[in-house]
């Protein structure tokens, strides 16, 4: 009998599902306030989209796709990310004919084969934005103020959110010349990876995770020291629309992000995080994607926060998820036939719109008023014979010990609840 669930995914138990749905119900509101409305993509995808959108050179891509042949023998990939996904979906259904720019959010589930530790897994849920359309830097601080609102709402603190600008492709061929011959004199030193890396996509080696490639990096020239007026200008137009907006920020030369897509502003959200993975959000500005999938040129931006490190920074920061509205009322029976009226009266009770719960198991009237207990009913009832035939039965507030009589009707009984 296999219990155990896959290495890298977790279930999301009842005792848990009620932060997730708070975080969500969250979300949604905020995109609705930044009039964002929602897509939903398949899961999977041809693979040939990752590898052209997100990059062959890039780890995601060359190293923790969940990738198999299908029985109709094509290449088909689990998601790894949303925004190759909603590019797609984009160009397919012919969104650029939309009013623009086109603003999307998503709520998924995405796979990568990872190491799994505190904050990184296998199966891993995210919510992200896209906006197609404009190139305007007003488009890029949005989506860094977007999830800087969430997560203030939520009541994190001890953010920072990181930018840098990786340029455009024009840039990117200037530096990664500079890239090469700096490392040129340390290639003998460079991880296996990163040597292939240096003939095909040097910036990768920026992002490399071993230490020893990590030390080399630091002396390497910054793309940020060589991008183009235009690029320059825009990066200068972002910082701007921060600072309006009072949204601190710091530049960090070395983000370059793990995705090929970018070009101009990126960007992560870093918490504070002892136990647990501390990059809570990442995005930036994508140019070149939609063109790159087949459509025509149209600039892109957006971000994509992992749910689980959110939850994760949550419960460091010690904050508490307000829990779910609770039980109204138990209705306890005894016998069979009050049984059958405290089945009817709960149905009633819920179509009223009140939180109701009855005994399923045939136990005792003190096992029952237990089990109300437990559950956190904030009123119950006992219904037997004498009740049925009186119309009438005790409504017992659960916290006060007090009692009242009522009349054996949901819409009574919803009125006293109020
Ligand atoms: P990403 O940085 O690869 O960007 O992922 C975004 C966020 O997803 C990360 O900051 C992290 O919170 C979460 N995340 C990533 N991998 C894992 C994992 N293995 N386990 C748990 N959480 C994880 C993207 O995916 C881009 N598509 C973001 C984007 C949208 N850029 C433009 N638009």
């Amino acid at each position: 009998m296999i219990t155990k669930a896959p290495k890298g995914t977790a279930d999301v138990l009842p005792s848990q599902a009620y932060k997730w749905q708070y975080i969500e119900n969250e979300i949604r509101k905020i995109c609705n306030e930044f009039c964002i409305k929602e897509i939903r993509t398949p899961v999977f995808e041809h693979t040939e989209l990752f590898e052209r959108g997100v990059g062959e050179t890039t780890d995601v891509v060359g190293k923790e796709m969940y990738t198999f042949n299908d029985k109709g023998d094509r290449s088909i990939t689990l998601r790894p990310e949303g925004t190759a996904s909603a590019a797609r979906a984009y160009i397919e259904h012919g969104l650029f004919n939309d009013p623009q720019p086109v603003k999307v959010f998503y709520q998924i589930k995405c796979y990568r084969y990872e190491k799994p530790q505190a904050g990184r897994y296998r199966e891993f849920a995210q919510f992200g934005v896209e906006v197609y359309g404009s190139g305007e830097p007003s488009a890029d601080a949005e989506i860094m103020a977007l999830p800087m609102l969430l997560y203030k709402r939520l009541g994190l603190t001890k953010l920072c959110l990181s930018i840098n600008s990786i340029g455009c492709p024009n840039c990117r061929k200037e530096y990664n010349k500079k890239l090469k011959e700096y490392l040129s004199a340390h290639y003998d030193n460079l991880c296996d990876t990163c040597r292939e890396r240096f003939e095909k996509n040097p910036m990768r080696i920026i992002d490399c995770k071993s230490p020893i490639c990590g030390e080399i990096v630091k002396g390497a020239p910054k793309l940020i020291d060589c991008i183009c007026d235009e690029c320059a200008d825009h990066f200068e137009k972002v910082k701007g629309y921060l600072t309006a907006m009072g949204i601190d920020y710091v530049i960090d030369p070395y983000i370059v992000r793990g995705l090929d897509y970018y070009t101009k502003t990126v960007f992560e959200i870093i918490a504070d995080n002892k136990n647990s993975n501390s990059v809570i959000c990442g995005g930036g500005r994508y140019d070149g994607l939609i063109e790159e999938l087949g459509g025509n040129p149209m600039p892109a931006c957006g971000f994509a926060l992992g749910m689980e490190r959110l939850i994760l920074t949550m419960e460091e920061q010690g904050i508490e998820i307000p829990s779910p509205h609770g039980v109204d009322i138990y209705i306890g029976n005894i016998g069979d036939a009050s049984g059958m009226y405290a089945q009817k009266l709960v149905m009633n009770l819920r179509e009223a719109g009140v939180v109701a719960e009855k005994d399923h198991l045939g136990k005792s009237v003190k096992a029952q008023m237990k089990y109300a207990n437990k559950i956190g009913a904030k009123y119950s009832m006992i219904i037997g014979d004498d009740e049925i035939a009186n119309g009438k039965a005790r409504l017992k507030n659960m916290d006060e010990g007090t009692e009242c009589e009522c009349a054996l009707n949901a819409d009574d009984i919803a009125k006293l609840l109020k």
